[in-house]
């Protein structure tokens, strides 16, 4: 039986005009790096940093069109997380198990294309790859994942999945 743990959807949307949003978000602060403490899910690995921002509205209501997402998670309209990886960056394997406020993460591709895989203690089982065009979810609060970057920089959103969605409707 085909293992059923993500959903990988072609979108049609501005993204230029989400870039310039991201860019614009990126150069308003500095981003925080990742380390042992900064995570709910555990250390997340090396040349990764994120900033907290608001989505454009135009595109978040669009992908909430897809998949209901949060529109005020924790007090922050359209919140969201902007994710910059590096060519040697790898997303250690991590579970979402302690995250009860969201019903998933949606990952909007900016730049670059990513692959995101499953893994069996430390043994990738599957994996699948996408790119800016792709929105992607996944089953992260029961399976194990973790990713490397496949065209050496990477910029991805991170909306919040509504807590109250069911993700085997949507997967
Ligand atoms: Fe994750």
């Amino acid at each position: 039986m085909q293992l059923k743990w993500y959903k990988l959807i072609n979108v049609d949307y501005d993204i230029d005009e989400v870039l310039v949003w991201a860019r614009k978000l990126q150069l308003s602060q500095p981003g925080i790096s990742i380390d042992n403490n900064s995570s709910a899910n555990g250390y997340l690995g090396e040349h990764q940093q994120y900033w907290t921002g608001e989505f454009p509205q135009t595109q978040f209501d669009y992908f909430n069109s897809i998949i209901p997402l949060d529109g005020t998670f924790k007090g922050i309209k359209t919140s969201c997380t902007l994710w910059e990886y590096q060519k040697q960056s790898n997303l250690l394997p991590h579970i979402h198990k302690e995250e009860n406020e969201i019903g998933g993460l949606l990952i909007v591709p900016l730049i670059g294309k990513f692959k995101t895989s499953l893994f069996e203690n430390d043994k990738i089982i599957d994996s699948v790859e996408y790119s800016p065009g792709n929105i992607f979810f996944l089953k992260g609060k029961e399976f194990l994942h973790g990713g490397e970057t496949i065209d050496d920089y990477r910029l991805n959103a991170v909306l919040y999945i509504h807590k109250n969605v069911d993700m085997d409707l949507y997967i």
